[in-house]
């Protein structure tokens, strides 16, 4: 099989990463805050030297928490949640994930806040002077994907950070197509909140992932239950992370999550990031030249990670895949990708489109095979449709 759909799970994993951590996880024996003795303490203080771990990774400023989650959704149901009073105010865009928009859509239907969604300009960026006009005086704060799972353009966050700090609004960021792809620093770009999952480009198991929040946002729990610690109190625990933390944790996930990242200092990201956009280009030059193809995103690899969308006239995206699938062993996503407001925009609703999302593993020979697949259709469907 080719694999080329990394935006939806990244493929092949990062076994040495994960063998190491199963290691680590089979030799652990306790839970981490739970229990006196000495392997639960020393697992909590593992735990603890891994959340700084994180925190640096991610050049997040003192003060901040990273409280783990079981995917980028969880994260971001925490924070929408976590932020949800009746008064406020949120902004986000249309290029959103359902892991924003459905949250942010039951929480004002149970009229506990306003939200607005703000556009993209025609290359799929958020302009900072569209957002600035949604503001209101009641505007908390603007959640927004660092880099569109459907278009793959990156938004320029750095510049709406400090935009939206100057007028005190916290800029809450979803890194789910971003995290281990594109070094974050979150002090320097004035990110109040981030949202990331583990097992996209960060390599690592389904089922992780983290919120991690700084000094400049208050959130309320939206879970409840058990912490390891203040037992005797009913409610849950003011001091972060056990705020927003409940239950027994992911320990395998969390050991994988630090493996992980030790394979990923800033410059093998960006190593991989030029590799990856170079074939994205191929592919992007490719299917651009293609009669009835028509690529959404990728026009400018500056700013952009590496996948692209396209639909092929006279074909339904789907039926694109199945093709893809079943004559080329080639594995795209096609369809709404979760992300129903980008396609409505676009004018690719009900159908959507076909993903191309390449990882660090595709090769040029990849390419070139889903390049050639994508001429065969092309081909045999304009020669059906002029018979
Ligand atoms: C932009 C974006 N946000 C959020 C998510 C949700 O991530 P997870 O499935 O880890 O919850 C995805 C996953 O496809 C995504 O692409």
């Amino acid at each position: 099989m080719i694999y080329l759909d990394n935006a939806a799970t990244s493929y092949p994993k990062n076994e040495p990463a994960l063998r190491r951590a199963l290691e680590r996880y089979l030799a652990l024996g306790a839970s981490p805050g739970r229990g006196g003795y000495d392997r639960a303490v020393e697992t909590e203080e593992m735990v603890e030297k891994i959340r700084r771990k994180i925190l640096r990774f991610f050049g997040a400023p003192p003060g901040s928490h990273v409280c783990f989650s079981a995917n980028a959704t969880d994260a971001l149901n925490t924070l929408i949640q976590g932020l949800a009073e009746p008064e406020i105010h949120l902004l986000s865009t249309r290029l959103e994930h359902n892991s924003v928009l459905r949250p942010l859509h039951h929480i004002k239907r149970n009229g506990l806040l306003e939200f607005d969604l703000v556009d993209f300009n025609l290359q799929g960026f958020i302009e900072p002077k569209t957002m600035l006009q949604y503001l209101r005086p009641g505007t908390r704060a603007v959640i927004i994907n660092h880099a569109s799972n459907v278009l793959g353009t990156v938004q320029p966050i750095a510049a709406l950070g400090s935009l939206l700090r100057s007028r005190n609004i916290a800029l809450c960021v979803d890194a789910s197509q971003s995290a281990g792809l594109i070094p974050i620093h979150m002090e320097q770009e004035n990110i109040a909140a981030l949202a990331f999952t583990g097992h996209k480009s960060l390599g690592g198991p389904t089922g992780t992932g983290a919120l991690i929040i700084t000094p400049e946002l208050e959130l309320k729990p939206s879970r409840y239950g058990g912490t390891g610690v203040d037992s005797l109190n009913l409610y849950q625990p003011a001091p972060y992370p056990a705020r927003l933390e409940a239950g027994t944790q992911n320990m395998f996930g969390i050991l994988a999550l630090e493996e992980c990242l030790q394979t990923l200092p800033h410059q093998e990201q960006e190593r991989r990031l030029k590799k990856e956009l170079h074939l994205t280009k191929l592919l992007y030059e490719a299917l651009s030249a293609l009669p009835g193809v028509n690529v959404y995103g990728a026009h400018d690899m500056n700013r952009q990670v590496p996948l692209l969308s396209c639909t092929v006239d006279g074909m339904q995206s789907s039926d694109v895949g199945a093709v893809l699938d079943g004559d080329f062993d080639i594995a795209v996503r096609t369809g709404l990708q979760c992300a129903p407001l980008v396609h409505e925009t676009l004018g690719t609703s009900p159908y959507g489109t076909i993903r191309f999302s390449l990882g660090p593993h595709t090769t040029q020979q990849d390419v070139e095979a889903a390049i050639r697949a994508m001429r065969e259709i092309v081909t045999a469907c304009r020669q059906e449709h002029t018979v």
